[in-house]
């Protein structure tokens, strides 16, 4: 079949089982039997298999069960709904433990409890309580807004309706997981892929009767936004719950220490296959209120939690070949290709061998078996190799010395802060002269984060790429649309689309527009931090004419490493070719300044010296909160030197010489109307 039949016949069953599913879930009119569904279901998939360049936002490999309808109001959770960290390794407990107490500035044999809870895999709900009446339900959603689903949540036996009881909050929203038990599944089976899906999709269902018929079950964990709550301890808080008339996990578990925590890890991981509900890990959240309030919030997870993953799911398969990829930062990675194995319901057959000092250690070679671990959301990776079992002419595997994709030499950078050779070999090739890395730049450019560019995926960037239609990102932008119209599985709709997201997105803010320069080292935090000291395009783009690039030290979260980067980056002529091209068709926005008003606007502060009781992130984070900056030099840009314990006496004096206020902690706690 040509390209064109193939997507017409797919788009023709694409949208034959969307009215199926229409009929079925928002009329409740099913109008075929169920063999006669899943049939269209399996030949959409089976196409999609075949030919890679089928895709479909209402397909059924999108979209397992039931359609969320469209008919649910959306609202804000008065307190945003956040996700977790993960931990897998004992050494990232650690380091968890660690950073916490960092960060409250208590010495390593300060024992902090947490609350252990089995992480069930279901979907969250936040339950709104008025004066003791279960008054609104919303799913989690993006975890600031979410679907009002009170009335299926409604249906649910775990959810008390009317709470008498004297000391329940005036105001809760009580927040835990919906699910369904294995067993109850069972029954489910055909319909859905597993019993996540399952719980997710009679959520979702329109019509609340049909929620009832599935036994949905509701087990509570956390609050949001809470008036009147007098527990001071997420366990007390659990112990609460249970009092009011919420059911809570009866493996929950109050301890301290980490060999604790994972001899308890152990043993529900023991459990596991024998319990009704799928659980895929623990989540440990520091007991005490007085410290989880202190610890607060990193990007959209808590400090104060972390999802500690059971271990995967691991298989033995074979090395095929060892494949070197070239990022967008040259670095080579080399990637096993393996005989294709099903590792926990996916099939596996690429893992990562991460660097050539990975495949030195263990040394890894074609034709090696191996045992392959594919854990949570990581790319699946080679945990050993069975030597046994080697081959007797296995040769050592010899990393290339050349850049497979341009031929130019391979470096191993010297890191001037670990003050070591870096692991990762790189193409030392300027950027645009590799093909490979051009690519990847280019698929930066349009990516989520970036343009995100719809329509414009890594497939599609990389077919362009190779007539020729782009080459740098400003070629995005000035695309042949009548050539393009032309190309085999395109046609005048699927251009128009194109065309309408890419111009779409000449309008963009500067810190996405840095990010997507793709400088090495400039992450988002990054970005959105020079965006804000630069505050326009004009400004950055001025960075090019500069002899020195010292002052971006001053930029809190900028170190050597970045500047050093940005310098690389500016003195490249083509990059600068990049930025003339861009700056001319694209509209930047300036950088909008934060909302000002805290009780530490305008003012800006660097610590020197140990404080008593708190931490310099801690502090940074008040700072930050309240609307103040951090620097980390003395400059006539800063405001107040914080003086603890020990001061470096050079940033006392530069202070004094500068006229700079010194303040000592409580002054500072001061500012805040907070004493120590
Ligand atoms: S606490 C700020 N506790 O895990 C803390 N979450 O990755 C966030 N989950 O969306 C929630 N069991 O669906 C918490 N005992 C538990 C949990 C739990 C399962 C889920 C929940 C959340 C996700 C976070």
């Amino acid at each position: 079949m040509k390209k064109k039949q193939v997507q017409i016949e797919y788009q023709k069953k694409i949208n034959l089982i969307n009215k199926l599913n229409k009929l079925y879930y928002d009329k409740s009119q099913p109008s075929v039997t169920d063999e006669d569904f899943d049939k269209l279901k399996n030949e959409i998939l089976h196409l999609e298999a075949k030919y890679s360049f089928l895709k479909s936002e209402s397909s059924p490999s999108k979209q397992i069960g039931y359609k969320p309808s469209k008919n649910f109001k959306k609202d804000f959770h008065r307190v945003p709904m956040l996700s977790l960290a993960n931990a897998f390794t004992e050494e990232d407990l650690i380091n968890f433990e660690k950073k916490i107490l960092n960060f409250l500035s208590k010495d390593k044999n300060y024992k902090i409890f947490y609350s252990a809870e089995p992480k069930i895999d279901g979907i969250s709900a936040s339950l709104t309580y008025k004066n003791g009446e279960f008054v609104k339900g919303l799913s989690r959603g993006d975890g600031k807004e979410g679907e009002d689903i009170t009335a299926n949540l409604f249906t649910l036996s775990d959810i008390p309706k009317k709470i008498k009881l004297k000391d329940f909050p005036e105001e809760i929203d009580v927040r835990g997981e919906v699910f369904i038990q294995n067993s109850d599944f069972e029954k489910l089976k055909e319909k859905f892929a597993n019993p996540r899906n399952a719980a997710s999709g009679s959520l979702r269902q329109k019509n609340p009767e049909d929620t009832k018929k599935i036994p949905l079950k509701f087990i509570a964990y956390t609050f949001g936004f809470e008036k009147g709550l007098k527990t001071n301890s997420q366990f007390d808080y659990l112990i609460e719950l249970n009092k009011w008339g919420f059911k809570t996990n009866p493996l929950n578990k109050l301890i301290s220490g980490v060999s604790n925590l994972i001899e308890n890890y152990n043993f529900v991981e023991k459990q596991r296959s024998n319990l009704d509900f799928d659980i895929d890990g623990i989540v440990y959240k520091v007991n005490d209120f007085t410290l989880q309030k202190r610890l607060g919030n990193v990007a959209n997870a808590p400090r104060w939690a972390v999802a500690h993953k059971f271990s995967s799911n691991k298989a033995t398969s074979q090395i095929i070949d060892i494949e070197i990829q070239i990022g967008r930062t040259g670095a080579l990675t080399p990637v096993a290709k393996i005989k294709p194995v099903n590792i926990g319901g996916v099939l596996v057959s690429n893992a990562t061998l991460h660097n050539e000092d990975e495949i030195i250690r263990k040394d890894i070679r074609i034709g090696d078996t191996v045992v392959v671990e594919r854990a949570g959301d990581v790319i699946p990776h080679i945990l050993s190799v069975d030597l046994k079992k080697r081959l007797k002419k296995s040769l050592k595997f010899i990393f290339p010395k050349n850049c497979p994709s341009c031929g130019s030499k391979t470096i191993k950078e010297f890191n001037k802060v670990t003050k070591k050779k870096d692991a990762v070999r790189r193409c030392s090739s300027e950027g645009y002269k590799c093909q490979k890395i051009s690519i990847e730049k280019l698929k930066h450019f349009v990516s989520k984060e970036a343009f995100n560019i719809d329509g414009l995926g890594k497939k599609i960037v990389e077919g362009f790429w190779k007539l020729k239609l782009i080459q740098f990102p400003q070629d995005i932008f000035k695309l042949d649309y009548n050539k393009i119209e032309k190309l085999e599985g395109w046609g005048k709709l699927s251009v128009e689309n194109l065309k309408y997201s890419i111009n779409q997105k000449k309008n963009i803010s500067l810190e996405r527009f840095i990010f997507a320069l793709g400088i090495r080292h400039i992450g988002l935090e990054n970005a959105k931090l020079l965006s804000k000291y630069f505050k326009s395009f004009s400004n950055f783009q001025s960075l090019s004419m500069k002899k020195n690039y010292d002052d971006l030290l001053n930029i809190d979260g900028i170190g050597e490493t970045q500047v050093s980067s940005i310098k690389n980056f500016f003195t490249n002529e083509t990059n600068i070719e990049v930025l003339n091209e861009l700056g001319k068709i694209l509209v930047i926005k300036n950088a909008t300044a934060k909302k000002n008003s805290g009780l530490l606007n305008n003012k800006s502060f660097l610590v020197t010296g140990k404080l008593n009781g708190i931490s310099r992130a801690e502090v940074k984070s008040l700072i930050e909160e309240n609307s103040g900056t951090t620097v980390s030099s003395v400059s006539n840009k800063l405001n107040y030197l914080i003086i603890g314990e020990k001061p470096t006496k050079r940033k006392v004096e530069s202070a004094k010489e500068l006229k700079i206020r010194i303040i000592n902690q409580d002054e500072f706690l001061k500012m805040l109307n907070m004493t120590s």
